[in-house]
């Protein structure tokens, strides 16, 4: 009986893994280039129009230091995991209404996955 969980147990795994395998953190490089750097920088300690998305990825909302914060995303109690930044920036509003950050949303689930993968290499 044993034998018989072993492989749904390795396929479950390799079903779970596979949206992180999937994701290209190259290609969100990209993206984040073009789509989020007009506003942000990516280098730790540099705020212009947005807070710098050094080590975003699992940081507290409104933590990155010397930004000035909306009160909506002060009022956001949020920690930014792969999950709430996926919802994030499907659409920033519907997270954090009020929010000042004027970015309609990538609709794109791929696109979405690929910039979160780059994101969580800044580190
Ligand atoms: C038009 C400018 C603009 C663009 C484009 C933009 N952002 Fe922002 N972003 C902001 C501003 C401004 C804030 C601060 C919002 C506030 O205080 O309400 C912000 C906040 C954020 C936050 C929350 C930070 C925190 O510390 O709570 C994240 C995460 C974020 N942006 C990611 C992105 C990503 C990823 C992209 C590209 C896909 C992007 N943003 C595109 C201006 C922008």
């Amino acid at each position: 009986m044993r034998t018989m969980f072993a492989p749904a147990a390795v396929i479950a795994a390799l079903f779970a893994i596979q949206p992180a395998l999937a994701a290209d953190p190259e290609a969100g490089a990209k993206i984040v280039k073009t789509k989020c750097g007009a506003c942000h920088s990516t280098a730790a300690g540099k705020n212009v129009v947005g807070p710098s998305l050094h080590a975003i990825v699992g940081r507290h909302s409104s933590s990155v230091e010397g930004f000035r914060y909306s009160a909506a995303n002060k009022a956001a109690d949020l920690t930014w995991d792969e999950a709430t930044l996926d919802k994030y920036l499907t659409s920033p509003k519907a997270v954090v209404p009020g929010t000042t950050m004027t970015f309609a949303g990538l609709k794109s689930e791929t696109q979405r996955a690929d910039v979160i993968a780059y994101l969580a290499t800044l580190k």
